[in-house]
């Protein structure tokens, strides 16, 4: 496919934005991101009959931890940047009027705290530039911590091309790509892109082009190993899990679409967080990648099991924005600094000074099923 072609959100072949971006479909993809947010932060969208399976992570207490509190060293490397704490707030939103004080409010959060952050989907600004600034507030909000640029597989697959991926990136002056994963919620969304054939060649041909890494990442459904070797084969450098067991993107658009008969078995469909990760950090004994862990995380706690199982980041989404609009930006600051407090003190009773001291301590993993 040309490189100036891609499908839009009803599957129709459109003309890439270097030439036309004013004719694209819009508006649907506007109300929709706004309608994420307004259902994540009012309804109910947690899975319902599957937990992440943090709760079988359970670390062994250490009573002679033989360290002081005040030495303990959470600090991360993360795309060159040294962050606080390995926490990303997830990719959420932009690409509408209201998103642009989000973006704000998390970017202002993410480098007050010296923390990563991504932005939403930015497929809405490859169809017109009217809400770029959405985008761009986060990058001015925090111009000093690693964001990641963000656009969907079946952009990708449809051959949206390397000059467009290269745009968004330059958009925010991002330091990494995130390409998501999620052929569940294209498949339940009614004007969703369930054209997927070719995503990996369009990873391909970005990995070989672009000026920053590659992350791939689903969107709460989780990516086995299996499917992380082909990302690897196709060149990404991250892959952030997004498993199962936090935010139910079936959930949203089931709330959304409003007929759940046809579609509620999946509410709860996707591989658990903890399981991905377990599957993953194997996998990294034969290949080289970093490992961001997400999907369910509610605490710094989480967090910690999150590095335990191997990770080198965590993040989250609907915690942050939860706190954001229904206790305000206070209330968003105050939330991070105790997921790291609850980091911090996860390492002092375990006795782990680092990092690295934490993905190696005495933990019991339950059996799945066994909680
Ligand atoms: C309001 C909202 C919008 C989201 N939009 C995107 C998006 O545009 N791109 C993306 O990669 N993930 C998106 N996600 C998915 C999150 O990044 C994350 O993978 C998922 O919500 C699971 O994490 P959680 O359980 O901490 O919410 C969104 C999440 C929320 C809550």
């Amino acid at each position: 496919m040309p490189d100036n072609h891609f499908t839009d959100a009803d599957g129709r072949q459109s003309s890439g934005t270097e030439q036309s971006p004013e004719k694209m479909d819009a508006p649907r993809t506007t109300s929709r991101k706004r309608d994420h947010v307004e259902l994540v932060v009012h309804r109910d969208v947690a899975f319902r009959a599957k937990s992440a399976g943090f709760e079988r992570v359970e670390f062994v207490h250490n009573a002679v931890p033989e360290l002081n509190f005040a030495d303990i060293d959470s600090r991360s490397v993360f795309l060159g940047h040294t962050l606080s704490a390995p926490l990303m707030i997830s990719c959420m939103t932009g690409g509408y009027a209201e998103a642009e004080a989000i973006n704000a409010a998390l970017g202002a959060a993410c480098e007050r705290e010296n923390i990563a952050m991504g932005v939403g989907s930015q497929r809405q600004a490859l169809e017109n530039s009217q809400f770029v600034e959405s985008f761009r507030a986060a990058r001015r909000a925090a111009p000093s911590i690693p964001i990641t640029a963000n656009i969907g597989a079946a952009e990708v697959a449809a051959g949206m091309g390397s000059g467009n991926a290269q745009k968004l990136v330059d958009m925010i002056e991002a330091n990494a790509l995130t390409v998501h994963l999620n052929p569940l919620q294209e498949l339940l969304q009614p004007e969703g892109n369930t054209q997927f054939a070719g995503v990996l060649a369009g990873i391909e041909q970005l990995a070989g082009a672009l000026n920053v890494p590659i992350i791939a990442k689903e969107v709460g459904a989780g990516i086995s190993a299996a499917a992380a070797e082909r990302l690897l084969d196709s060149g990404v450098d991250w892959i952030d899990v997004a498993g199962a067991g936090g935010t139910s993107w079936a959930g949203v658009e089931i709330l959304r679409r409003g007929n759940p008969e046809l579609v509620d078995m999946f509410w709860d469909w996707g591989i658990p967080t903890v399981d991905c990760l377990i599957e993953l950090h194997q996998l990294r004994q034969s290949r080289a990648f970093g490992l961001v862990g997400s999907g369910g995380l509610t605490s710094g706690l989480d967090l910690a099991r999150t590095i335990r199982l191997g990770a080198d980041l965590g993040a989250a989404a609907r915690p942050f924005v939860r706190a954001l609009k229904t206790e305000g930006e206070e209330a968003l600051h105050a939330e991070i600094r105790a997921w790291k407090f609850q980091l911090r003190a996860a390492m002092f009773l375990t006795g782990s000074a680092t990092l690295e001291e934490l993905s190696r301590a005495e933990c019991r993993l339950a059996a799945s099923g066994t909680q």
